[in-house]
């Protein structure tokens, strides 16, 4: 891969400068991550999701650093050209500064990650500045923030109402500020999102947020149709891979109760 093919942070800044909407996608492992890098997925995210969609927990609190840390070097391992962000699980970053900064830089020294994204905007606008100014590129995340779902109560849309609205303006704003290269937008109304995108220097990547992001970003087993528990209304699923895998699996049980593998070209003299 020619270094002018791999995709960075200013690579990243520069399509939003020229309009090149930016793709980005989940991965957990290394065998994921290399099929999502090839098909030229420029940010592979690994997501705090796998919490619920790899381990099968209900919300992504329960993940470790250590945990995150494994996912984000099996994926690191399979991308050679797309950015790799490991998100920051939740608590590795709101005790204190130095834990923050601690944290972030065990992804990009232990994973090979090349940076963090982290949830929220005022309240962690300190933080980010201090892993910016490590040399640690930071992405933020705003709207409904998974890791605040206790305190959301329920996955509704946010930012319907004024007062939140407006909370998550102000909330880019201060993020951009604090030098975050890039800020997730989840489950707002399109055109609150469009209306940060047009104000923020940085690009947005949205996920329920409507088509006017810079970018957009599933949960890949979402996408795929692997993932089953539940179908949010802003999943557009690009294949059918649950059913693929069940049928591929009874297929195999058939064979082998009914003698048919392996055959003899499938055994050894
Ligand atoms: O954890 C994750 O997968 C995410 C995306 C939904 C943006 O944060």
């Amino acid at each position: 891969m020619a270094p002018s093919d791999i995709i960075t942070v200013p690579r990243i800044s520069a399509m939003k400068a020229r309009g090149e909407k930016i793709t980005c996608l989940t991965a957990y492992d290394w065998l994921t991550a290399g099929l999502l890098d090839a098909a030229g997925i420029d940010i592979i995210l690994v997501g705090d999701s796998g919490a619920m969609v790899f381990a099968g927990h209900e919300t992504t609190l329960p993940i470790t650093m250590e945990q995150m840390l494994y996912h984000a070097a099996a994926v690191s391992r399979g991308v050679k050209r797309g950015l790799v962000i490991a998100d920051m699980p939740f608590l590795s970053y709101q005790v204190s500064g130095d834990q923050a900064l601690e944290n972030a830089g065990r992804f990009l020294k232990e994973s090979g990650a090349a940076g963090v994204k982290l949830e929220g905007g005022r309240r962690i606008a300190d933080t980010v500045r201090r892993i910016v100014s490590a040399g640690i590129p930071v992405m933020g995340h705003l709207g409904l923030t998974p890791q605040s779902i206790r305190s959301f109560g329920d996955y509704r849309v946010r930012g319907e109402v004024q007062d939140e609205a407006g909370a998550i303006r102000e909330d880019a704003r201060i993020l951009e500020e604090a030098g975050a290269f890039a800020v997730v937008l989840e489950k707002i109304p399109a055109g609150l999102a469009a209306e940060i995108t047009q104000s923020l220097s940085i690009p947005t990547i949205g996920i329920g947020a409507g088509p006017h992001c810079d970018g957009q970003v599933i949960v890949t087993p979402d996408m795929l149709g692997l993932f089953e528990s539940f179908r949010p209304k802003f999943v557009r699923r690009y294949a059918e891979l649950a059913e693929t895998i069940r049928t591929a699996a009874s297929r195999f049980a058939d064979d082998v109760k009914n003698g048919r593998f392996p055959s003899d070209e499938e055994s050894f003299k």
